[in-house]
């Protein structure tokens, strides 16, 4: 079982919609997956629309310690999903005077002795408790980047917080990779930025890149992965390359 957090403390550069891309693409190749929801905002749950099953219990009531992790658990074609919901803003303050905070995650999924070949975390935009419990659980880390001006920016801080996570937290978890997104070929500062990225991290960047792709932007709309929506998109083609990348196992 492979647990993979993808990670940015920028919001709007593609984490979601990578790791539920990610997912289904590994899930159409056969792997069973399960997919955790560890945003406030919960996107995720949004995109999929398992909000609108009614729930009452979601990944805040297992990091509160009012659920089971089986408990939560939500099928959706083809894969599982921890869903969350804005009460998951609460859990920070809540859980910030916990012994042990950081490992309530990681003892939560230990616990519930799951099986599944991938376990992929939606991580939120900062660099809070959240993502600290997501980076404890995880063995691999994936820095997504938006093929953007001022990609890098920032990234010194959230790689100096993987480097206290491994030393203090999570000795095993290592950084699988980086995966640029919504990379458009048209534009000039695009392509530099890509080349600047794979000067800067060599082996390390993913070599699918992930186009900008109106597909991609509207599939959740339809609450639908990209397969689902439009098998023949760019975005389905892609997410299908990196989910055979990944699969295919960590970075040197
Ligand atoms: N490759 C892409 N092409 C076009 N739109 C995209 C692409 N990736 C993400 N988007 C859109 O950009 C917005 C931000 O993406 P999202 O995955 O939610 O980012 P994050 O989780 O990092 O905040 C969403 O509206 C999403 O649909
Ligand atoms: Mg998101």
């Amino acid at each position: 079982m492979r647990k993979i957090a993808f990670t940015n403390q920028k919001g709007g550069v593609g984490k979601t919609t990578t790791t539920i891309n990610t997912g289904a693409g590994l899930s159409k190749i056969g792997y069973k997956v399960l997919l955790i929801d560890m945003d406030p905002q919960a996107n995720l749950t949004y995109s999929l629309k398992i909000h609108s099953r009614k729930l009452n219990r979601n990944i805040y009531h297992v990091l509160s310690g009012k659920a089971k992790v089986e408990d939560i658990i939500v099928h959706h074609n083809g894969f599982d999903i921890l869903p969350a919901s804005i009460d998951l803003s609460g859990a920070e303050m809540e859980l910030v005077n916990q012994p042990a905070r950081e490992h309530i995650l990681r003892e939560a999924l230990e616990s519930a002795n799951l099986d599944y070949d991938f376990i992929l975390l939606d991580c939120p935009p900062n660099l809070g408790l959240l993502t600290l419990n997501s980076f404890t659980a995880a063995d691999e880390l994936i820095i997504v980047l938006q093929t953007e001006y001022l990609a890098l920016h920032g990234l010194s801080k959230l790689i100096q917080l993987i480097k206290i996570v491994q030393k203090r937290l999570n000795p095993e978890l290592k950084m699988a990779g980086i995966v640029c997104t919504l990379f458009d070929n048209r534009k000039k500062l695009n392509r530099e930025v890509v080349e600047h990225i794979r000067d800067y991290f060599g082996k390390k960047v993913f070599k699918t890149v992930i186009r900008d792709n109106v597909a991609l932007a509207e599939a959740p709309s339809h609450h639908k992965t990209i397969f689902d929506y439009d098998g023949e998109s760019h975005g389905a083609k892609d997410y299908a390359m990196l989910a055979y990348e990944i699969r295919n196992g960590a970075k040197p």
